[in-house]
């Protein structure tokens, strides 16, 4: 890693620190051998001052204390029907595993309480079958376990709720993770399966909106997504509805898995949000550091024109930038020629790492908006190494000089540097 990566990380920390995380884990990730790095890695978000429940699912256990007991079961997650043998499963099984949370927590560390946090009352007949001991969520104790987190206290809650009269119901952890979350106000749920999902469909985009997500579910091939996965992707749009701005779904078969979701732009796993990813905004005197150390690299590859600091600084309100989680990714200026109302788009550039994404399309488009807002009746630009893509992008190239402002057609004529003229075709 270098200076430069760190910094990125680190931009990050004032944004998390105070924040509540809501981590639902899958009952098999607490078996598999990579539980400790989960753990070393929770261990990190609580030094950074960032409050974090702790859900946990447990069918991969319920399963398998079935099978050693020889009990035929009627669910093992939490949302079909479970019978008083299956709820009996469930309750040793559930325990145990706490049990074992709490130990591995202790090795880490850290201080942790299980709570009785969720209140559930009978699901009732679900599609004409009475579902017995399965519950749904009437009510979380945010209460109780805000008053854990001021504590110092990382709360742990199980995949059980219990009625007005005491009884144990079955409730399914993916739920319960999105209802905590929302009773919390939680910045993120992280919901970590045993394989990272981006690994088990073909998706172009690892960043869904809900609105995106939602469209993904009800297509063809969402309809041939693994359960466990939809079940998840379901919860996180409701989630993001009900104002968690973000939920991430990762696995732990990549043993940072964690850190890289949440501590980089791109992350590695899958993620569902609510709010504005990225957004293009105008530049202001604080991003020109910024803008002249992104553009350096292309400078130096003479895909862009050298601007010196002071040049960005006297120009910094033609600029456009895009930024990720706050951090400056990509930019694109629109100098406007006041005398002919022309307009350039100049020094367009995304950063190494985020390309192949969109971004360069978007602040094309952002800088032909600008343009426009500029009255200008012409948007052009001049390109060594880029034509080919703002082709692509809108622009048609044109062989008549006569087309540029007198000013830049001098520059032009002074240090050519055999770039190519473009005009955009909407103008
Ligand atoms: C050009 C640039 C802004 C594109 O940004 P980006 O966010 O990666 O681009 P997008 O995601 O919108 O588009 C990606 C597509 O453009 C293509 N592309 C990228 N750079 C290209 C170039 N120089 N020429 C032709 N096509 C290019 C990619 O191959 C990809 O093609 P595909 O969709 O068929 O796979 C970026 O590569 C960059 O900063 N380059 C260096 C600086 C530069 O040349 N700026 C242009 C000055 S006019």
């Amino acid at each position: 890693m270098n200076f430069e990566d760190l910094r990125a990380i680190l931009q990050y920390v004032p944004q998390f620190r105070g924040a509540t995380f809501v981590v639902a884990l899958d009952g098999a990730v607490i078996e598999s051998p990579d539980f400790s790095n989960i753990l070393l890695d929770l261990a990190v978000l609580r030094s950074l001052n960032i409050d974090v429940v702790l859900v946990h699912g447990a069918a991969a256990q319920i399963e398998a204390l079935g099978a050693k007991r020889k009990v035929a079961l009627s669910n093992c997650d939490g949302t079909g029907v479970t019978d008083e043998a299956t709820l009996e499963i469930s309750m040793d099984a559930i325990s145990r595993l706490s049990h074992s949370i709490m130990q591995s927590l202790t090795t880490v560390k850290i201080r942790a309480a299980s709570t009785n946090a969720i209140q559930a009352r009978p699901a009732g007949i679900i599609g004409g079958v009475d579902a017995r001991f399965t519950g749904t969520l009437d009510r979380v104790d945010g209460a109780m376990l805000r008053s854990f987190l001021d504590q110092n206290i990382l709360p742990v809650v199980q995949p059980l709720g219990f009625d007005a009269d005491g009884r144990t119901l079955r409730v399914n952890s993916d739920t319960v993770a999105r209802e905590i979350a929302v009773a919390l106000e939680a910045a993120k749920i992280i919901f970590i399966s045993l394989r990272n999902p981006v690994n088990t469909g073909d998706f172009e985009s690892r960043q869904w909106s809900s609105e995106d997500a939602q469209k993904i579910l009800e297509s063809e091939s969402g309809k041939e997504l693994p359960i466990g996965f939809v079940s998840k992707v379901k919860q996180a749009i409701r989630a993001t509805r009900d104002g968690v701005p973000r939920v991430h779904l990762i696995g732990v078969d990549r043993n940072d898995a964690l850190l890289a979701e949440l501590f980089s732009n791109e992350g590695v796993g899958l993620m569902v949000y609510a709010d504005a990813y990225h957004e293009v905004r105008l530049a202001t005197p604080s991003d020109a550091d910024e803008i002249y150390s992104l553009i350096r690299r292309a400078v130096e590859d003479e895909q862009l024109i050298e601007r010196p600091r002071s040049e960005i600084i006297a120009n910094i309100k033609d600029y456009l930038v895009l930024a990720i989680d706050g951090n400056v990714v990509g930019c694109v200026a629109v100098h406007l020629y006041e005398e002919e109302k022309v307009a350039e788009l100049a020094c367009l550039f995304v950063k190494k790492g985020h390309n192949g994404m969109g971004y360069g399309g978007i602040l094309v488009e952002a800088a032909r908006k600008q343009a426009e807002k500029l009255n200008a009746s012409r948007l052009f630009a001049l390109s060594t190494q880029a034509a080919g893509y703002l082709e692509k992008a809108g622009f048609e190239k044109v062989d008549d000089l006569s087309l540029l402002p007198a000013k830049r057609l001098d520059q032009w004529k002074g240090n050519s540097r055999n770039a190519v003229l473009l005009v955009h075709r909407e103008y």
